[in-house]
């Protein structure tokens, strides 16, 4: 194996898959307000995904060269992507094991047992509110009590659950404590995501970022907190609650997280992108064959990884993936 590493030390080790852009949520933070995503680097939703073998193709000829540890399917939403089975078993025979999985949860239910079965024994779900008309109102959908149920159905199903909310002043930051303590009583973490310049929010100043300090305030009101001591190259910081919880933060304006990146991704199309905050992408399909330029076109990627903080990018959470 090449040494693929920048001047900070950081590699590829975990790949990122936005398995397809279609989703049948749209959030407030991924999709604009007109759907039409007019100033965005976003697909048409009928976009055709590449097949599993396609996928398998350019996930072995990355990980030949890298080493992967992990990959993590996401999307728009994975469960949508009708081969799905099939991927996973194609990336077992690569010899990646720790396969992950982050969704909506909206077709969950239904496939929590079969997942875990196929190998994917983590999961990370969107869950922006426990009130209903405040998560209808952010995910844009009708029927959100279907997430708790998918979410409900991985803890059963053994699956490492962790949940993900994205803090919006004046839409959900009355949810932190009710959503921690859905999540405690359940025994599982949570993280709070301060919100990202990503897609539409690109340009947008919008009053909506809620940031890590303040989060912490109003836990503090509840419970005392306690830090525990952050891994390598995790988005978020943990703490533990004196309800028995644990919860994290991923703040990438507070408390950035750029400095031990280790994460690739590629895009429904088998575009790879080394960095959320840099929208260049290469296609590598055409290298797939020849380790050497393979390798120098993976180095210029490693090099688009920011030095300290994400800075935000046109494009959009799905098509290239949470
Ligand atoms: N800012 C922060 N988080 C975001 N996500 C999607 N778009 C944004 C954004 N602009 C989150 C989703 C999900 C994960 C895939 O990424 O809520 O948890
Ligand atoms: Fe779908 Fe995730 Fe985007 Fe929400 S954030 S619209 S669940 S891809």
């Amino acid at each position: 194996m090449i040494k693929l590493e920048d001047n900070l030390g950081r590699r590829f080790e975990k790949l990122r898959i936005s398995l397809l852009n279609d989703c049948n949520f749209s959030c407030v933070y991924c999709v604009s307000e007109d759907f039409g995503n007019v100033k965005t680097i976003q697909k048409p939703v009928t976009d055709q995904p590449l097949s599993p073998e396609e996928f398998a193709k350019l996930i072995e000829a990355v990980h030949r060269l890298t080493g992967l540890k992990s990959i993590r399917l996401t999307g728009g939403e994975p469960l949508l992507y009708g081969n799905l089975f099939q991927l996973i078993d194609h990336i077992q025979k690569i010899g990646i094991s720790d396969i992950r999985l982050t969704t909506n949860a909206y077709y969950l239910k239904e496939k929590a047992s079969k997942l875990f079965y196929a190998g994917v024994k983590s999961v990370n779900i969107s869950v922006d509110a426990i009130d209903k008309d405040i998560f209808s109102k952010i995910s844009r959908h009708p029927n959100t009590s279907r997430v708790f149920s998918g979410i409900e159905a991985a803890v059963k199903a053994g699956m490492n659950v962790k949940l993900n909310a994205v803090v919006m002043r004046g839409k959900n930051d009355s949810q932190i404590i009710p959503l921690l303590d859905y999540a405690t009583d359940l025994g599982v973490k949570i993280r709070f995501l301060e919100l990202m310049k990503m897609g539409h929010l690109y340009h947008s100043e919008n009053g909506l970022f809620f940031p890590e300090k303040e989060i912490l305030d109003i836990i503090q009101e509840k419970y005392a907190i306690e830090n525990i001591q952050r891994e390598h190259a995790e988005t978020s910081n943990y703490w533990r609650t004196s309800g028995g919880g644990i919860f994290g933060i991923i703040a990438n304006e507070s408390t950035p997280f750029c400095h031990d990146c280790n994460r690739l991704r590629m895009d429904s199309n088998g575009i790879f992108y080394g960095c959320l905050s840099n929208a260049h992408g290469e296609k590598l399909s055409a290298y797939m064959d020849d380790d050497f330029l393979l390798t120098e076109k993976l180095r210029g990627l490693l090099r688009l990884k920011q030095p300290v903080k994400f800075h935000g990018s046109e494009l959009s959470m799905r098509n290239i993936g949470g």
